[in-house]
């Protein structure tokens, strides 16, 4: 549905419907080369172009709403395009695929940009426009669309805000710049560009949203261990105007000499406090130190103290000594938080198996135990007479008996057919058990017997507290009623 969609704005832009929008890429100077590489096209003001397109296709008109191409009318119930006088531009994955649009207005109005929300095929979290592009210039594949452009080296991305900044910047011979679409950069986002690249230039807006934003990609980008430099553009608002302002010549040198990620963040840190102040300059100095003491590397920790210790004038011992404090005060929330972790995962609160354990540990851990030697010896059933399925608390190890019992039964030791009734995470917890138990020596009849015994009597307090529980509770409503009848 998407490539015919794409084919059809394609079409559009291209016949007299197209003419303004032709002029309006023009006017924003883009080569007609340029548009057909990036399958660029117009919407018409129609509200039913595609929408008759499509249903022609064999498309129902909930399949094309599905797909973000169509709304449906509260009024009549009809559809309508969605993308309507809008210059268009396709989204593709690496594959090839197109799986979405964007398409902007050709004057003031707004929405600017009007994007494909969510669908089957496209998830904005986790894909970038032009990354097909990109991805071929990267891996040097001329075939693929990718250009051998000299301004392009391996390993090296350009991420910025807009799809106008992309395609300029590929028209100028950067085929390594990447867009996210109409949102902030994600984990995914970070995870998937680290496939192919080990330094990603940022190229966001200069205004201060923009500056936030790189701020933000900093941080996500080295999660997953890249390199983030950031660009800094100045003299024009976005890389489209800068580009068009002074020259892709001129881009590649702002290019070369970026900040780095720590630099950025050194006039990040200076750019918001008054040195001549001392208290200013002792508020920059700690908020530098804490960011100093992000740093992995000592190597490039102590080229950077140098350079805190020149810009502030505060000694280097002194700024180490207080990055120092801030490490170990990291230290001690690291350890805070990984005992917090151990104490969750004995209370097993983030168990999504087994999810009655949370409010059942010790019967769990009893149940899997008891299951984890009947799994390890099939002949020890028979001395499981006594034990019934209702004796189990957790229902999720009553159905794993349950099961078991069955295959057993049946007269077979073999347990393949577990897979059938349980999901392969189940399984996972299911073989789990059975190799817990055989770490250990004593899975005998003794061991068993013990499990047993000990799950009957939580049982019983279980039932017996349940009881209690039931009989507080009438008394209550006795007394509720009585009351209600004392008031009368
Ligand atoms: P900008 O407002 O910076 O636009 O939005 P731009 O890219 O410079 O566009 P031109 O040059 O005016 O044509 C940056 C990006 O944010 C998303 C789009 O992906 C856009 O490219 N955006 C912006 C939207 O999704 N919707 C909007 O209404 C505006
Ligand atoms: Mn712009």
């Amino acid at each position: 549905m998407n490539k015919i969609a794409a084919r059809a704005f394609y079409d559009a832009l291209n016949s007299d419907m197209g003419t303004q929008a032709r002029e309006y890429l023009s006017k924003r100077q883009l080569s007609r080369a340029t548009c057909v590489h990036f399958g660029l096209g117009y919407a018409p003001d129609s509200f039913n172009y595609l929408t008759d397109i499509l249903t022609k296709e064999g498309y129902s008109t909930d399949e094309i709403s599905e797909n973000f191409l169509c709304g449906i009318s509260k009024k009549n119930g009809k559809p309508f395009d969605m993308f309507r006088n809008r210059v268009i531009f396709p989204i593709i994955d690496l594959y090839g695929n197109i799986i979405a649009f964007g398409g902007r207005v050709m004057d003031d109005s707004k929405p600017k940009y009007l994007n494909s929300s969510d669908t089957v095929v496209f998830k904005k979290s986790k894909n970038l426009f032009a990354l097909n592009f990109a991805k071929s210039a990267l891996l040097g594949d001329r075939e693929g669309g990718g250009s051998a452009s000299t301004l392009v080296r391996s390993g090296e991305l350009i991420l910025c805000e807009g799809y106008m900044d992309v395609i300029s910047m590929h028209q100028a011979g950067f085929t390594n710049a990447v867009a996210t679409l109409g949102t902030a950069i994600t984990s995914e986002h970070a995870r998937i560009i680290s496939r192919f690249a080990k330094t990603v230039y940022l190229a966001y807006d200069s205004d201060s949203a923009g500056q936030n934003a790189t701020k933000k990609a900093i941080e996500k980008l080295s999660e997953v261990g890249i390199d983030a430099k950031v660009i800094k553009i100045e003299g024009a608002k976005d890389p489209d105007e800068y580009i068009k302002k002074y020259g892709a010549a001129s881009f590649a040198k702002i290019l070369g000499s970026s900040d780095g990620e720590v630099d950025f963040k050194l006039k990040a840190i200076l750019n918001k406090y008054d040195l001549s102040n001392a208290d200013d300059k002792i508020r920059a100095v700690q908020d530098i130190c804490r960011m100093l003491s992000d740093i992995y590397s000592p190597i490039k920790r102590e080229v950077y103290t140098k350079r805190a210790s020149e810009i502030t004038g505060i000694s280097e011992e002194t700024i180490n000594a207080e990055i120092k404090k801030a490490l170990r005060g990291k230290a001690s929330s690291f350890r805070k938080k990984q005992s917090d972790d151990t104490q969750k995962r004995l209370l097993r609160y983030d168990d999504r198996i087994n999810k009655e354990s949370a409010v059942n540990p010790a019967a769990a851990s009893v149940e899997e135990r008891l299951l984890g030697i009947l799994l390890l010896h099939p002949e020890l059933f028979e001395k499981c007479k006594e034990l019934k399925s209702d004796d189990f608390i957790t229902s999720f190890n009553r159905s794993v008996y349950e099961r078991l019992k069955e295959i057993y039964d049946s007269g077979t030791s073999d347990t393949s057919s577990l897979n059938e009734y349980f999901s392969p995470e189940e399984m996972g917890r299911i073989m789990n058990m059975r190799y817990e138990r055989e770490k250990l020596s004593s899975n005998g009849v003794d061991a068993l017997s013990e499990q047993i015994y000990t799950l009957k009597k939580l049982k019983d307090k279980k039932d017996a507290k349940s009881e209690e529980l039931s009989f507080i509770d009438s008394i209550n409503k006795i007394k509720a009623e009585k009351l209600k009848g004392g008031s009368n």
